[in-house]
């Protein structure tokens, strides 16, 4: 059989991935002031080992205000970034990775409680909770609160925390920058004309609603290598009458083509409360098809890819370029290996993990 797709590098800017299997930005929700603490360390350190071709920290938010619990990581400060610096330090000992970090603001959707406490909202008043912002006064659902529309100073200092933390991600030494503009957070508020109801210029027509995503874009984007990529995440369609749909995501993401970014993942929904989402094995990789018909850069497909021949299906076909996976990886750490090992691909493992090759997979471990 000739070489897995799956299992076929690709250089982006300047940075090299050794396979198509990227490792999804997922929140941990353990943080404390936005800290990265033993627990990322643990968390991060497991999957550095996992010899997927890109590992993505989870949603990190820009301005303290903007994260979605308490427990969020955060890069808006000298004390998140020494934090931070050390677990990478630690990882960057002992694998050679590529590392991304996806930052974001979690807008009105911010200043909830952990999931696993259920997830409700806090009011500002709550000692867990603070006043959160959008684009409009227009609450996420019935129970929970209107944020305050962002103005014109307020736009500016979110757009500025951007910059901010995206410099201080150049510090650390990420090899990616991911922008969330996806699953209902603050830029893909303004996406949407159910949640921007804006009469300004960042409101209203398709080309006003995406100005503040895009000028957040700019701002990343110059504030992080040249050599160095910059991805977007998108929710390409509210899965809603009258919502974002994949039609509107196409242009935004040729205008975020247009403009430098490197590689756009596509995924979906989490901005209104009645979405009907068709949940089911690669239920996202049409939008992915989609929006890759339209542009050159690379696309990542994500959303309930489990399977090695499915996931090699989607990148074979041309689907898209690559695929993200969440879930599935936090179930089974080593996918990548176990993919390599049932598609006849091949993958780097750590020195001293050599000799738990099986025999029946010969050649399967790359050395150096
Ligand atoms: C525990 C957990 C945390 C998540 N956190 C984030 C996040 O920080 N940023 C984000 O864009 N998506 C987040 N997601 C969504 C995943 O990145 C992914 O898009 C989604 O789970 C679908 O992929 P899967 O079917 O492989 O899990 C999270 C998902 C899970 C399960």
């Amino acid at each position: 059989m000739a070489r897995p797709k799956l299992f076929t590098p690709i250089k982006i800017r300047n940075v090299s991935f050794a396979n198509r299997i990227i490792i999804a930005p997922m929140c941990q929700y353990s943080a404390k002031d936005g800290n990265m603490n033993d627990w990322h360390l643990i968390h991060l350190g497991k999957l550095s080992l996992s010899g997927a071709a890109l590992l993505t920290i989870e949603a990190t938010a820009v301005l303290p205000e903007g994260r979605i619990t308490y427990g969020d990581l955060g890069l808006y400060c000298d004390q998140n970034y020494a934090a931070m610096s050390l677990t990478l330090e630690s990882i960057r000992r002992w694998s050679d990775i590529p590392i991304a970090i996806q930052l974001s603001h979690a807008g009105r959707k911010a200043s909830t409680e952990v999931p696993w406490k259920g997830g409700g909202q806090f009011a500002p008043t709550h000692a867990l909770g603070w006043q959160t912002y959008g684009p409009s006064a227009l609450p996420y659902s019935d129970d929970q609160l209107a944020p305050v529309a962002l103005d014109k100073e307020r736009l500016r200092q979110v757009r500025d925390a951007f910059g901010s933390a995206t410099a201080r991600a150049a510090k650390i030494g990420f090899d990616v920058v991911q922008l969330h503009a996806a699953h209902g957070y603050l830029l893909h508020q303004f996406l949407s004309p159910l949640s921007n109801q804006r009469s300004d210029e960042y409101g209203g027509s398709l080309k006003n609603r995406m100005r503040f995503p895009l000028e957040v874009f700019d701002t990343v984007r110059s504030s992080f290598p040249p050599d160095k990529p910059v991805s977007v995440r998108i929710s390409a369609t509210d899965w809603v009458d009258g919502g974002l749909n994949v039609e509107q995501s196409v242009l935004f993401a040729k205008e975020l083509e247009r403009r430098g970014c490197d590689v756009i993942h596509v995924s979906s929904g989490g901005l209104y409360h009645a979405q009907k989402i068709p949940v089911g094995p690669s239920y996202q990789v049409p939008l992915a098809r989609e929006v890759r018909r339209s542009v050159k850069i690379p696309i990542v497909a994500v959303g309930l890819i489990t399977g090695y021949e499915q996931a090699e299906a989607i990148v074979g076909t041309g689907d898209a370029d690559m695929v993200a996976l969440a879930r599935t990886i936090l179930f089974d750490p080593n996918w990548p290996w176990h993919a390599a090992a049932e598609l006849g691909g091949k993958v780097r493992v750590p020195n001293q993990y050599l000799r738990s090759q099986p025999n029946r997979y010969r050649d399967l471990f790359e050395t150096e």
